[in-house]
C-alpha cells in the first residue's frame, strides 16, 4: 500500500540522477557552452529556447517559462503524477522507493478510495459500452446512426448506452462489490435523502465518457434520445472530476494526432464527435462552462494555437468577449489565439454536415486572430470618425493591452492602435505605464473624457460631507486603491481570486481590505451603502466612507483590469521572506500539484540561480 515518499529519499534521488540525461532521452539536445539546448517540448517553436543546465540540474525554457528539475520534467513530459515520476527515476537507478506511514490507516483509506474510484468509473464505462450492443439499445444505436456517427467514431470515443430502469448499473456494480456510498460519491448513483433510496443517475441515455489525458474515465455526460429535459446530464463534481478544469475530447485528440499544433474549442459533446467523424480530430469542448484560464493554460502546454469557436448570435459574442479577457494574460509570444464565429443558428455539428470538412477547415484557417478580434470588438457600435468615440475605442484597446504579457504582440498592437487612432505611440505607452499598478503615479486616468461620471450609481454621500478630504488628497497606497475600487463597485468581487493571502495585511487598510473581501464574498453586501452600513460608526466605517467619496477616475470598462493588475502586483511583491523560504514555499506549491504562474516560475528560477549560481 502506498504511503508518503520521504523527502530524504527524493533529495537523494535528485542528487544521483542527471537531468541532462533524462531530458536528452526525450528531446534532442545540443551542447551550448555550459548548458545544453534544444527545441522546447512544451510549446511549439522553431528556434531553440529550451536549455538544460547540468550544474544546476534544472531545465528552463525562455520561450514559455517551463522549468524544473528531472522529476518535474517527467511529470510534465510523460504526464506522470509525482509518485509515478519518483518511481520511474528510482527504477532507472535501481533504487527501491521507501514509503512512510504505509500502515497509517488514513493513508491506506485514501489510497483504497482512489483505486476504487478509478476502477468504478472504468467498470461503468465498460458496462455502458456493452449495453449499447444489446437488443435493448436498438433505439440508441438508431439515434447515433441518425446523427451520422460511424461505429469507428463511437468506439474511438467509447460511446455507450445507459439502459432504462432504475438499477441496471447499480446491480452491476453491487455484484462487483463496490459499496453503494462509493457509487454515489462518484456520481453514478443518486441518493434521495427523503426515501433513503439510491438509483442510477443515467437512465436511457447515450453515454459519453469524459477521460483525462491518460485516457482514464473520470466522468460521464449522457444525452437523452429525444427531446426530454435536461438534454445532457453530467456527472457532478467528484474527487476525480472538476468541470471547470476538464475538456471533453482532449485525450481523443491526442490519440488521433500525436504532434498536435492547434486545438479548436467548441461547445458541445456532439460537436467534438461530429467533427471527428469528418476527420477534424482536434476539437475539444468545455463541459457546459465558459472557458477558464485553467482550461487554456492546459491547452497551451500541448499546442501553440487555440481557436475558439462560437455561435454567431449575441450569446456567442458575449462568450467570445469573456474568452478574450481570459486568454489575454496567457498570450506570451509564440502562442496564438483565434476567434471563429459560425453563421447564426448553426453549431459545428450541423455546419460540418452541411458544408463538409474542407469548408469547415477553411473557416478555421480564416478565423480572426486575437488582435483583429480585439480591435473589431472595441470598434463595434462606435463611429471612429468622432473623436470621443475614438477615445473610448483607444481606452478599451489599451485596457486589454494592459492585460497582455510584455512581448512582440503587445508592441505590434500598440503601434497598430496608434496607426488607427492617429495618436502617437509613445503617448499610449506612457498611458499604459501609468495605468500599470505598481507604477508610482495615479492609475488609468487614461480615459480622459471617461465613459461616465466618476461617481458610481450606488455612490454614497460621505457622512458630514467630509469624505473627500478624509481620504487624503494625496495619492492612495495600492491597497487603498483596491479598497476604493471594491467600495465603488462591489460587484468586482467576482474577479477577486480565492483566498486572501495575496492581500497585504500589514497596515489597517490591508486588514480592512481582507475583511471587505470576506463580506462581499459572503454575498450580503452587494451595494456600497450596505457595506458602509455594516461598518457604520467605526473607524473602518470612516475610512471606507472617505474612499467611497473620493473620485474614482478609472472608466468603468477599465476597472476590472485595474483590479486584476493590483492583485497581480500584490502577488509579485508579497514576498519579504528570505530566498530560501521563498524557494521552499514555491517548490511546496509545485509539489502539491499546483501550477505556478509564469512570473512565479521565473522568480523561482532566479532565486535558485542566486542561491546555487
Ligand atoms: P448544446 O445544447 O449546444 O449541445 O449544449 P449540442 O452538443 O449541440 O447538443 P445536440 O447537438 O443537441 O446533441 C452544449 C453543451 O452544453 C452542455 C453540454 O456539455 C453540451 O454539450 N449542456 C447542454 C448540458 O450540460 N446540459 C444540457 O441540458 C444542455
Ligand atoms: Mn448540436
Amino acid at each position: 500500500m502506498a504511503g508518503q515518499i520521504p523527502q530524504r529519499f527524493i533529495d537523494d534521488l535528485l542528487a544521483r540522477v542527471d537531468v541532462v540525461e533524462v531530458v536528452g532521452e526525450r528531446v534532442q539536445l545540443k551542447k551550448a557552452g555550459r548548458n545544453h539546448s534544444g527545441l522546447c517540448p512544451f510549446h511549439q517553436e522553431k528556434t531553440p529556447s529550451f536549455t538544460v543546465s547540468a550544474d544546476k540540474q534544472f531545465y528552463h525554457c525562455f520561450g514559455c517559462g517551463a522549468h524544473g528539475n528531472a522529476l518535474r520534467f517527467l511529470m510534465e513530459y510523460d504526464k506522470l503524477r509525482f509518485p509515478e515520476a519518483v518511481e520511474q527515476l528510482a527504477s532507472r537507478l535501481g533504487m527501491e522507493v521507501p514509503r512512510e506511514g504505509a500502515d497509517d490507516p488514513r493513508a491506506q483509506a485514501r489510497e483504497r478510495k482512489r483505486k476504487e474510484g478509478v476502477n468504478l468509473l472504468e467498470l461503468s464505462a465498460a458496462f455502458f459500452r456493452e449495453r449499447l450492443k444489446m437488443p435493448e439499445a436498438g433505439a440508441a444505436r438508431e439515434y447515433l446512426a441518425r446523427r451520422g456517427l460511424s461505429p469507428e467514431v463511437q468506439q474511438a470515443f467509447g460511446i455507450g448506452y445507459a439502459p432504462d430502469g432504475w438499477e441496471a448499473l447499480k446491480r452491476h456494480l453491487d455484484e462487483r462489490g463496490i459499496p453503494g456510498a462509493v457509487q454515489v460519491e462518484y456520481g453514478l448513483l443518486v441518493h434521495r435523502e427523503e426515501s433513503g433510496r439510491t438509483y442510477d443517475r443515467f437512465r436511457d441515455r447515450v453515454m459519453f465518457p469524459i477521460r483525462d489525458l491518460k485516457g482514464r474515465t473520470i466522468a460521464f455526460g449522457g444525452r437523452v434520445l429525444g427531446d426530454a429535459k435536461p438534454k445532457y446530464l453530467n456527472s457532478p463534481e467528484t474527487p476525480v472530476f472538476h468541470k471547470g478544469r476538464e475538456l471533453y475530447g482532449l485525450f481523443e485528440a491526442r490519440q488521433a494526432e500525436s504532434r498536435l499544433e492547434r486545438l479548436v474549442i467548441v461547445e458541445g459533446y456532439m460537436d467534438v464527435v461530429a467533427l471527428a467523424q469528418f476527420g477534424i480530430r482536434n476539437a475539444v469542448a468545455t463541459l457546459g462552462t465558459s472557458t477558464s484560464e485553467e482550461h487554456l493554460s492546459r491547452l497551451f502546454r500541448l499546442v501553440g494555437e487555440v481557436v475558439f469557436c462560437f455561435d454567431g448570435d449575441r450569446a456567442g459574442r458575449q462568450a467570445a468577449a469573456r474568452a478574450l479577457e481570459t486568454v489575454l494574460p496567457l498570450m506570451i509570444d509564440g502562442r496564438q489565439a483565434r476567434f471563429l464565429f459560425l453563421p447564426e443558428g448553426e453549431d459545428p455539428d450541423t455546419l460540418v454536415r452541411r458544408e463538409g470538412p474542407e469548408a469547415f477547415q477553411d473557416r478555421i484557417t480564416c478565423a480572426s486572430p486575437l488582435s483583429e478580434f480585439l480591435f473589431d470588438q472595441a470598434a463595434a457600435g462606435r463611429d471612429l470618425a468622432r473623436m470621443e468615440d475614438r477615445e473610448r475605442y483607444a481606452s478599451q484597446v489599451l485596457a486589454a493591452l494592459g492585460r497582455l504579457p510584455e512581448g512582440v504582440l503587445k508592441s505590434l498592437m500598440l503601434s497598430e492602435l496608434s496607426r488607427r487612432t492617429g495618436v502617437d505611440q509613445s503617448s499610449f505607452e506612457s498611458l499604459l505605464a501609468r495605468s500599470a499598478p505598481g507604477s508610482a503615479s495615479a492609475p488609468a486616468e487614461a480615459s480622459g473624457g471617461g465613459d461616465e461620471p466618476d461617481v458610481p450609481e450606488n455612490a454614497v454621500s460621505p457622512p458630514g460631507g467630509g469624505g473627500r478630504r478624509g481620504a487624503g488628497s494625496g495619492s492612495l497606497s495600492l491597497v487603498a486603491r483596491m479598497l476604493q475600487l471594491l467600495v465603488h463597485e462591489p460587484s468586482l468581487i467576482e474577479r477577486v481570486p480565492e483566498g486572501d493571502d495575496w492581500c497585504p495585511a500589514d497596515d489597517s487598510d490591508g486588514v480592512l481590505c481582507r475583511e471587505v473581501i470576506r463580506l462581499l464574498r459572503a454575498g450580503r453586501y452587494r451595494s456600497a451603502q450596505v457595506l458602509l452600513a455594516h461598518f457604520h460608526g467605526s473607524h473602518e466605517g470612516e475610512r471606507l466612507a472617505a474612499l467611497a467619496g473620493r473620485e474614482l477616475l478609472i472608466p468603468r470598462s477599465a476597472r476590472g483590469a485595474e483590479l486584476d493588475g493590483l492583485i497581480e502586483h500584490f502577488r509579485r511583491h508579497q514576498r519579504r521572506r528570505s530566498p530560501r523560504e521563498e524557494i521552499d514555499a514555491l517548490l511546496a506549491r509545485e509539489k502539491a500539484g499546483e501550477r505556478l504562474s509564469r512570473e512565479e516560475r521565473q522568480r523561482l528560477m532566479a532565486l535558485l540561480t542566486e542561491l546555487h549560481g
